[in-house]
């Protein structure tokens, strides 16, 4: 029988087989010229993306290993997957692994692929979306996809612009989502979160996409401490071969 100490130590060496697999990835994608798609590249971020998110009846280990507490280089690969994720994802919006509502107004920041998501609450028929991006092509992708349904077309505006020049705007949604790449360092994850608190009005609603122990190689991690003045109302993380956290969060109504 395995004692609790050995099997201690076999989940640090399975972990340590883990991130040494995800440091050999990073090392390939950092020398490939282009992240358009090609066999050599889909192939790698699948491969990163499976062992990120080990289904836990395999493995709980990439949902416990907390990028935090590694080392300092390991957490720079980290931040350096996250960007060359975000530019395989813009390269290849269509190969991209990667939002309740009332009636009422709905915005979402980063338009590029969480317009799949707000197809969660599209059923709520007056519930309006606009959709901001700071990348055009962002939104010329988002755009012809919506166009496709005429009814929802007419609900949904996609506007190219940085969230942080959006001020008075974000004071009319009752709720914002705000996209898990909006905000790839932690520096920045924050600067947009307290941007957003200080615009939106009060008792609105915020979901915010996170991600948890190896995911957080692949997508930046907002922790309830990026929240501070915002009740949780609720986080979710999967564990299953979805990515991305939910954390729903309410401006206080002061
Ligand atoms: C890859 S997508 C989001 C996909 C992710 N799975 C999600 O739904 O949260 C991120 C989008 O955020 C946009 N973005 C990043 N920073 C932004 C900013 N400061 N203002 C507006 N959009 C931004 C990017 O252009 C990109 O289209």
């Amino acid at each position: 029988m395995t004692s609790p100490q050995n099997s201690k130590s076999e989940s640090q060496i399975l972990a340590e087989i883990i991130i040494a697999r995800i440091t050999r990835i990073h090392a390939s994608i950092s020398k490939i010229d282009s992240l358009r798609t090609s066999r050599l590249v889909n192939d790698l971020f699948t491969h990163l993306v499976k062992l990120c998110t080990l289904p836990l009846s395999i493995c709980t280990l990439p949902l416990s290993i907390d990028v935090k507490a590694l080392p300092k280089e390991v957490q720079s690969m980290g931040e350096s997957l996250i960007v060359l994720s975000s530019q395989f994802s813009k390269q290849s919006p269509e190969r991209s692994w990667r939002g309740t509502t009332h009636e009422g107004c709905l915005r979402g920041f980063g338009s590029n692929a969480s317009y799949f998501y707000y197809f969660g609450y599209t059923s709520h028929e007056a519930t309006h979306f606009d959709n901001f991006d700071i990348d055009e092509a962002a939104n010329d992708v988002a755009r012809r996809i919506v166009a496709t349904d005429a009814e929802l077309e007419k609900r949904m505006k996609f506007l190219t612009c940085d969230i942080m020049e959006v001020k008075e705007k974000l004071g009319e949604y009752d709720c914002i989502l705000l996209a898990a790449l909006a905000g790839m360092t932690k520096e920045e994850k924050v600067k947009i979160l307290g941007h957003i608190k200080k615009h939106m009005k009060n008792g609105g609603v915020l979901l915010a996409r996170s991600a948890k122990g190896a995911r957080a190689f692949l997508y930046p991690v907002v922790e309830e401490d990026d929240l501070l003045d915002f009740e949780v109302l609720s986080i979710f993380h999967p564990i299953n071969d979805v990515i991305n956290s939910v954390v729903l969060v309410r401006k206080a109504i002061c």
